[in-house]
């Protein structure tokens, strides 16, 4: 995210998409290519590879690829000589992950292609990375001497802390920390980047922005979709390994760090690793008593029937995966000490939204009346990441009349209103990014372990006291019942969410 970043023009490279025949390269990455050809982002040298297990031939590659993007470009209608355009740049190589002559195949793609910049997209389920990153290192694929070699290494990045460590020592055997760029889409949303834009380019907002203005922050990640199609991973992973321990966690991080010295990779990251480092321990009892788990149960939303959680085929009948995860979480550091951050996330809520709540403390004194003083204060900022994008300030003011009457009132900023068309997908930007060797939006070896290890300890503490059945919630509510129980009893109320019918 470097700050001269505008109007800069993308060096030629190879993209090779390991895992071009699934979803994620169909729905994100080719789409967010065809928008890089279409914004005149990419450079005309760049080729794209796409490495599967099917027997696919160029022109397969292409007309799914053809499909994929008409479906899923965020520029609608497709533009026909940008698609043309990024479809020519399409190669297909057919490999077996685990086999040599498929790394034989694409070196002699790549060096036919002249290709010497070279960035691999490690697109394909996580239990084949292992595979594909030691044959890329036997096939001499690695490194070289004639350009740059870069690996994109999606989430998720290892199951707990043993499993990432030994991901890390491994991926290190084969590239350099440098090389290595570990994807959180979250990190490429516009919003989430204005974060730091908002905290460190305006000067009226930090001075508030610590332990002796603010009552408590409150992070939501509320989606309305449930688990089909993938309920056996979800199973194995639950909201705290699939939201928490990256999304909800980078959030918690951008809100809470201090101003980095430059504007660059390593002085941003490091700023994000003390936050991590200060996080409380959640362990034993104090991880229960500052965690809640939750299943969606079967019922209607938005007029359709979503099926129990425990009924999906994949999950466990017995199963204890949390689809709603509340927690209270402490930063032990000047700025934050004894302000709580709060995250919630589920699936199939009320709602799809992503927020970063800040809660203000009262006033010291009620001038006006008990009013001014009940419940929390008018003063709250809500970043709204996702999908009305903008931030919002809460304040009281006085209601006309003769009564002395405080009411709670908006300033409202809109990314729509303020800069109109829509915003760029966080692929295209990361994407972009990797080319380019910036790594400020990707996560740093360190980043990912602390994270673990802070989650590791919720993990244990769950899986050596198992609950016996996890609460139920109705979909298309805002959660369990216990939810507000839970955060009343560590003083402090949700912030409330629009109510949706059924
Ligand atoms: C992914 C999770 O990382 O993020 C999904 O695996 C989740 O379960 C998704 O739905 C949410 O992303 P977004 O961009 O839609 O908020």
């Amino acid at each position: 995210m470097s700050a001269s970043k505008n109007g800069r023009a993308a060096k030629a490279a190879a993209l090779v998409i390991f895992g071009i025949t699934g979803d994620l390269a169909h729905r994100k990455l080719v789409p967010a290519l065809y928008q890089l050809v279409l914004d005149g982002q990419l450079p005309p040298e760049t080729s794209i590879i796409g490495v599967g297990r099917r027997e696919w031939s160029d022109d397969k590659l292409r007309s799914e690829m053809r499909i994929a993007i008409e479906k899923f470009a965020r520029t609608q209608p497709v533009d026909p000589s940008a698609l043309d355009n990024v479809l020519s740049r399409m190669q297909y190589v057919y490999g077996d992950f685990g086999e040599k002559p498929g790394y034989a195949r694409l070196a002699a793609k790549l060096e036919e292609l002249g290709a010497y910049n070279r960035l691999y997209y490690l697109a394909t389920p996580p239990s084949v990375y292992e595979e594909i990153i030691s044959n890329l290192g036997e096939a001499n694929l690695a490194q070289n001497e004639r350009g740059w070699t870069r690996i994109i290494v999606e989430k998720p990045y290892g199951h707990d802390l043993a499993s990432a460590q030994e991901l890390e020592a491994m991926i290190h055997s084969v590239f350099d920390e440098e090389q290595i760029y570990r994807i959180d889409h979250y990190l490429g949303k516009e919003t989430v980047q204005n974060i730091l834009f908002f905290r460190f380019a305006n000067g009226i907002f930090e001075p508030l922005w610590n332990r002796r203005y603010v009552n408590c922050v409150q992070i939501t990640v509320a989606e309305t979709i449930g688990v089909d199609g993938r309920a056996a991973y979800f199973d194995s992973a639950g909201v705290i390994r699939d939201i928490v321990q990256n999304h909800a966690l980078q959030l918690l991080t951008l809100t809470a760090m201090e101003a980095p010295v430059a504007f660059n990779a390593d002085s941003v990251r490091d700023e994000k690793v003390k936050v991590l480092r200060a996080l409380r321990p959640l362990t034993g009892d104090e991880a229960l008593r500052n965690t809640l788990r939750a299943q969606y149960g079967g019922g209607k939303q938005n007029g359709k029937q979503v099926d129990a959680y425990l009924e999906h085929e994949g999950v466990a009948k017995n199963s204890q995966t949390e689809t709603f995860l509340a927690m209270r979480v402490a930063i032990d550091n000047w700025r934050w000490a004894g302000v709580p951050f709060f995250i919630r996330s589920g699936k199939h809520l009320a709602e799809r939204v992503t927020e970063i709540a800040v809660q203000y403390k009262q006033v010291p004194l009620a001038l006006f009346g008990a009013q001014n003083m009940a419940g929390d204060a008018p003063n709250r900022l809500v970043l709204n990441i996702q999908p009305d994008e903008g931030i919002t300030l809460t304040f009281g003011a006085k209601v006309p009349g003769p009564d002395n009457k405080l009411k709670s009132v908006k300033m409202d900023f809109s990314y729509a209103e303020a800069f109109g068309a829509s915003t760029p997908e966080a692929y295209e930007r990361l994407l972009l990014d990797c080319m380019h060797g910036d790594a400020t939006l990707f996560t740093r070896s360190d980043e990912v372990l602390e994270a673990w290890k802070f989650i590791d300890g919720v993990l244990q503490a769950w899986q050596a006291q198992p609950a016996r059945k996890l609460p139920q919630y109705a979909p298309g509510s805002w959660g369990p019942q216990e939810n507000q129980k839970f955060i009343q009893e560590h003083g402090h109320t949700w912030r409330e969410m629009a109510q949706v019918p059924g």
